[in-house]
């Protein structure tokens, strides 16, 4: 039989205070169903300086590997997708090993493409076991980040923080992948970046939307060829991409789930053997199907809605917030995947829900870990955006939690709670 490979299990980590978004708005003198209906938020997470991306990851990866009775002695790889590192040299992932006190048999590293680091990741890992020289052991990713935009930027509503850590391995209890299958679409793009020395990201908004949707189309058409090839999809009265269970896009913001599942849908309108019968016009209208949207991608949005954009892990809390709601519905059906970096690529890939999804999930929590959050006015919300990145406030962790503590001569020193 082939070797299954995928995602086993998921933890999350959020910053411990939020803002509400319709607060923002009215701060801002917006009003609030643009960023409600229009971008499709509801709450943003407002990490303070303490809660870098390496206190978000070491809390992901230690509630991963506590809740799953995880053995770090079969764990050979860990890696950390993030686009918001705290050091040019020095990896997230060895801070992460040294928090969590890992064995020292594993190997530890970053991976850095914008929002696509903790995919590069993913499939890093999974190749590695599924071409044997992983020998039986597992990988732990974490995708950590947080988005920060600034003061009074159209990106301020956009913004967020948390980390996502996955368990890799022979036992895809939550998602196995269809490995081979994968998508890709890369090009050279100036559509957000964040050059080095600074905390806030530079983005060309409406252009950044526009490549994640070129980038999109090409990474899916790429998944489409091998998927009809080998029989997974195929043109039939439904087309390739409503054969998915549930479709998962990165999430910037909401309403971009919505925006990349009309251009997949056209993708499919476009090249299918009757497309010829249709006019444009008519395809873009179809693409727009709103059913399709409530049946295969809105129920993987409550999560994102809640916590903003998470750069690496936004993909990958859809997927929890997919799987909390309806992992046991969707066990044994195939759902694809959409992962998008500025810069920029997209790669899309597909995978089967584990029998065990629901049982991981409660294991999870994810609920729980949210419902600790702390809801903020918007003159705190600035004030913490105010605060130093090299000057945290003393505050104690949550149990099990981690925080940094203080900057003494360049070392970053974290504590524990
Ligand atoms: P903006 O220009 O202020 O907003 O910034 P807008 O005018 O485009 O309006 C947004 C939506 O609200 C529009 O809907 C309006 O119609 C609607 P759409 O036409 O797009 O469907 N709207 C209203 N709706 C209801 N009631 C109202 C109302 N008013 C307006 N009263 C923008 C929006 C997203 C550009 C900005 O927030 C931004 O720059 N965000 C950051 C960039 C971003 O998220 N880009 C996404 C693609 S790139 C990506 O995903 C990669 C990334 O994650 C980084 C990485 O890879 O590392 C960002």
């Amino acid at each position: 039989m082939k070797k299954q490979v995928g995602i086993e299990a998921l933890a999350i980590a959020v910053p411990r205070r939020y803002v509400d978004i319709e607060d923002l708005a009215r701060a801002r003198g917006v009003e609030p169903a643009k960023y409600t209906a229009g971008l499709g938020a509801k709450e943003m997470a407002v990490a303070d300086p303490g809660e870098d991306s390496v206190a978000l990851a070491a809390s992901a990866a230690s509630r991963l590997i506590q809740r799953n009775g995880v053995d770090p002695s079969r764990v050979g790889m860990l890696v950390v997708g993030t686009e918001t590192g705290v050091d040019h040299s020095k990896a997230v992932a060895s801070h992460v090993q040294g928090l969590l006190k890992l064995p020292r048999t594993m190997r530890t590293f970053d991976t850095q493409h914008a929002c696509y680091g903790g995919t590069a990741g993913l499939m890093a890992a999974t190749e590695w076991i599924a071409s044997g020289a992983a020998a039986g052991r597992s990988a732990i990713v974490v995708c950590s980040d947080i988005a920060r935009y600034g003061l009074n930027t159209a990106g301020e509503p956009t913004q967020g923080g948390g980390a996502v850590a996955l368990l890799v391995s022979e036992q895809p209890d939550l998602l196995a992948l269809d490995i081979g299958l994968n998508g890709v679409c890369s090009m050279d793009v100036y559509d957000f970046w964040r050059p080095v020395g600074r905390r806030e990201a530079v983005v060309d908004g409406h252009y950044s939307i526009s490549c994640y949707l070129d980038a999109l189309s090409g990474a899916y058409r790429g998944w489409r060829e091998r998927a009809l090839a080998h029989e997974v999809v195929r043109w039939s009265d439904s087309l390739p991409g409503e054969q998915l269970a549930r479709i998962l896009y990165h999430v910037p913001f909401c309403k971009m789930a919505r925006k990349a599942h009309t251009q997949l849908r056209l993708c499919d309108l476009e090249d299918g053997p009757g497309s010829r019968d249709s006019t444009p016009a008519a395809r873009e209208e179809a693409a727009k199907s709103q059913a399709s949207y409530d049946a295969q991608v809105a129920s993987s949005l409550g999560l994102n809605a809640r916590i903003g954009n998470v750069y690496t892990a936004s993909l990958y809390l859809a997927l929890a917030g997919l799987l909390q709601g309806e992992g046991a519905a969707l066990a044994g059906k195939r759902i694809g995947l959409l992962s998008y970096g500025s810069g920029c690529v997209a790669e899309f890939y597909s995978g089967v829900v584990g029998e065990g999804a629901a049982k991981r999930m409660a294991q999870a929590d994810v609920e729980a870990v949210l419902a600790k959050r702390e809801r903020v006015s918007v003159e705190e919300y600035e004030r913490i955006m105010r605060l130093p990145s090299d000057a945290p406030e003393a505050l104690t962790p949550a149990p099990g939690e981690f925080r940094l503590a203080e900057i003494r001569e360049h070392r970053r020193l974290y504590t524990a709670g």
